[in-house]
């Protein structure tokens, strides 16, 4: 055979197949840039709605729940906590919550759906330090005008039973209540309010 013939056809082959791996490799490559696309069971989890059962809470408990790596408090607030929130009306920097902390659905006195049930994140607008739940009235630390609240012990500042700041504080907002829904009388979604 004449041997010029046979190195045309082997060169032939081999462009030939170096196309196909080629083609195997845009394939291979574009799969993993694709995938990346959608978010791993992981992140899906962890951004995740988060349901609680309510029914457990006692009046005028704390519980926390963790949603999107944040801790959220769920306050069962007794009637003596709701009476004190119009009281505090002129020392809080934003009573009627007009900026935008909340829901619409939460941009009312108690800054809740159900009046007992309070719902927030439970991180200072300040700096972002945990505030500590200090439901008891008038403590020596305190003062004898504290009717409950949240005390952040980082720089001081002070919110009420509804985490409304108080006038002067470090921190600049209210308490963030997060989007959430009823499903049931004992059981809430936090990270979800679509009906
Ligand atoms: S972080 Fe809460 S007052 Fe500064």
């Amino acid at each position: 055979m004449d041997e010029a013939l046979v190195d045309k056809g082997k060169r032939r082959f081999l462009v030939g197949a170096t196309g196909v791996v080629g083609g195997v490799g845009a394939v291979a490559a574009a799969v993993p840039f694709v995938m990346s696309l959608f978010p791993s069971e992981r992140a899906k989890a962890a951004g995740a709605p988060v349901e609680v059962d309510i029914s457990k809470i006692e009046p005028g408990q704390k519980i926390d729940v963790e949603w999107r790596g944040k801790v959220c408090w769920l306050v069962s607030r007794t009637p003596d906590m709701l009476a004190s929130l119009p009281k505090l009306t002129d020392k809080l920097a934003d009573p009627k919550s007009e900026q935008d902390q909340q829901p619409p659905y939460a941009k009312n006195e108690y800054r809740a759906i159900k009046a007992p049930l309070w719902i927030a994140v439970g991180i200072c607008t300040h700096l972002g330090c945990s505030p500590t739940f200090r439901k008891d009235v008038a403590p020596a630390d305190l003062g004898p005008d504290w009717l409950g609240g949240f005390f952040c012990p980082c720089h001081q500042s002070k919110f009420d039973l509804a985490g409304r700041v108080y006038k002067g504080m470090p921190a600049p907002l209210n308490l963030v209540v997060p989007p959430h829904k009823y499903l049931s009388d004992t059981r809430v979604v936090i990270g979800d309010d679509k009906a």
